[in-house]
């Protein structure tokens, strides 16, 4: 069974709304999916998954301070979380707020770890993106993500 976390931070519930969608969408046969505030997560969290997909609201055009604190952590499994899958979303204030540089601040962490990251042809295409509070379209575009994140993890790694 592939195993599929969703960590995020969320002050406001932009970002956390956003997670539980991701979190339900990743719920297809043959994997087992967590969610969790980043704050709840551990670095043995994240080595155990075979995918992970991190969400933060936008803060000053990257990740929030928690959540680079969790991926700073990982260090301790640097190298071994090859080959495992990857994602990241985020909430911003506005657009051209600086969503898209912190979905890659975050994904550039997993590229460092050697982790495999789908591309979204269609949709936002580095990973789920709302302004503000998220809409019933956002919301199904995160739902689709966690399915893609949650497909190739299963084909990987199932
Ligand atoms: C410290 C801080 C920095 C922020 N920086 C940005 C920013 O650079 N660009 C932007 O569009 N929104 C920015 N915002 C707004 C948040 O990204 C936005 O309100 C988001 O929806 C909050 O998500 P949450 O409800 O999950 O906490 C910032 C908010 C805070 C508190």
């Amino acid at each position: 069974m592939a195993k599929i976390l969703v960590t995020y931070y969320s002050r406001s519930g932009n970002t956390r709304k956003m997670a539980e969608a991701i979190f339900a969408g990743a719920q297809i046969d043959g994997t087992v999916a967590e969610l969790k505030k980043t704050k709840d997560t551990t670095i043995d969290d994240m080595f155990a998954a075979d995918a992970i997909i991190m969400g933060s609201p936008t803060y000053f055009g990257v990740m929030a301070a928690e959540c680079k604190q969790l991926i700073d952590e990982s260090v301790k499994y640097f190298k071994k979380m090859k080959g495992k899958v990857g994602g990241a979303f985020t909430s911003s204030g506005m657009i051209g707020g600086g969503n898209e540089t912190t979905i890659m601040s975050i994904l550039e962490a997993w590229l460092i770890h050697g982790m495999v990251i789908p591309g979204v042809c269609t949709g936002n295409h580095y990973g789920p993106v709302a302004i503000g509070e998220p809409t019933e379209k956002d919301l199904e575009e995160c739902r689709e993500y966690g399915k893609l994140i949650a497909e190739l993890a299963k084909k990987l790694h199932g």
